[in-house]
């Protein structure tokens, strides 16, 4: 088990800069995910902690010990890839015993490994096969357990999941959070679905252009999102974002205004009246009503019209128009509303949001 420090972490290749200036610390026995679109850095980030990237700046260290430039055997990492590449002609036991091979481990010692790994992942009666005789979810268990049967300090994967088809990537999740619990190591993991990172992280990383946006627990970050960009990647459908002005305690948009609750208008406070701003509210908190409703407290009522309805089977996404802006609503199932009808769409304030002209949360 182990921790992992990024100090000032920084990777170019060449001119263009993959990664700057990262600054984390991921806790022994911690299960961190990075976060983020194609291209944001974060297998470059992987990569430097499993010594297949060099680092261009900063330092990182595991356990105390900088690892910049210590060899990738040396580090006492393992790293699971999207494709893992599993030797066809070995049987799954020569597969997951190979690790211990190739560092001359007695050969009854490695039959006693590969039997206690195979069994931690379910793959005990597949011993003798060969890769091709194998289901895809099958084959990435196997990749697991050759990496894991050198008992690594620390897990790195990336994109592990994303080959599989999406029951299998469910279940796959599942068992990956289990080995975790049994195993307790500590974790980096790399996706750029944001289901898997709420679903297993203990803190998620937020990436954008190779710099490191936020930083926390699941739900908080989803709480409390600490810019526009980190708003709109975590929820789906995305997150509400009509961009106005503020007045005293109103915001202003395009053909609507909206009453600031305290909680806003508090953060509101911090940027001068006249501002260009962004309201955010998850399609989750807004309600779409047929007639006329009050408002009250934190809730505002505006009038709309729809104009797309989608069933999704456990929710209806309601699109709606008021002025000549467009609000997302995930509303009850079975909502007996259709396109071009006129409706009350009840904003709930309480967990929105105002972002500055720079895209930050105003009120972090
Ligand atoms: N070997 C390389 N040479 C040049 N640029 C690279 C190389 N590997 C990655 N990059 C660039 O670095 C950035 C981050 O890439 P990467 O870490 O793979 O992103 P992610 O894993 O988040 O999709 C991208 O702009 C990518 O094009
Ligand atoms: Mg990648």
């Amino acid at each position: 088990m182990a921790q992992v420090e990024f100090i000032q972490v920084g990777k170019s290749y060449g001119e263009t800069g993959a990664v700057h200036n990262v600054n984390l610390t991921v806790d022994d026995s911690e299960f961190l995910v990075l976060l983020g679109p194609s291209g944001c850095g974060k297998s470059t980030l992987l990569k430097m902690v499993a010594g297949l990237e060099d680092v261009t700046a900063g330092e990182i260290r595991i356990d105390g010990r900088v690892v910049n430039y210590v060899k990738p055997g040396d580090r006492n990492v393992a790293m699971v890839f999207q494709n893992y590449a599993l030797y066809p002609h070995m049987t799954v036991q020569e597969n997951i015993g190979f690790p211990l091979k190739m560092t001359k481990v007695p050969k009854d010692q490695i039959r006693e490994r590969v039997t206690r790994t195979a069994a931690i992942l379910g793959l005990d009666g597949l011993l003798d096969r060969r890769p091709e005789q194998l289901s895809g979810g099958q084959r990435q268990r196997v990749a697991l357990a050759r990496s894991i049967i050198r008992e690594p300090a620390v897990f790195l994967m990336d994109e592990p999941l994303s080959n599989l088809d999406a029951q299998l990537r469910v279940q796959t999740r599942e068992e990956l959070l289990k080995l975790h619990e049994r195993l307790q190591t500590t974790t980096i993991y790399v996706t750029h679905d944001q289901i898997e990172a709420m679903t297993m992280g203990h803190r998620i990383v937020v990436m954008r252009s190779g710099v490191v946006q936020q930083v926390g627990r699941p739900q908080d970050v989803y709480d409390n999102p600490a810019n526009t960009f980190v708003a709109a990647f975590l929820g789906s459908p995305r997150i509400n974002l009509q961009t106005g002005k503020l007045d005293g305690a109103t915001f202003g948009g395009d053909g609507f205004v909206v009453p600031l609750n305290s909680k806003l208008a508090g953060a509101a406070s911090a940027v001068t009246a006249g501002s260009d701003v962004a309201l955010g509210v998850r399609p989750e908190d807004i309600e779409v009503r047929v007639g006329a409703v009050e408002a009250s407290g934190d809730k505002i009522a505006l009038d709309g019209v729809v104009s797309l309805v989608e069933p999704v089977g456990s929710d209806l996404y309601v699109r709606a128009q008021t002025g000549n802006v467009d609000w997302m609503a995930r509303t009850e199932a079975r909502l007996p509303v259709e396109p071009g009808q006129a409706v009350t769409l009840v904003l709930n304030l309480e967990h929105a949001h105002l972002f500055g002209e720079d895209g930050r949360n105003l009120a972090s």
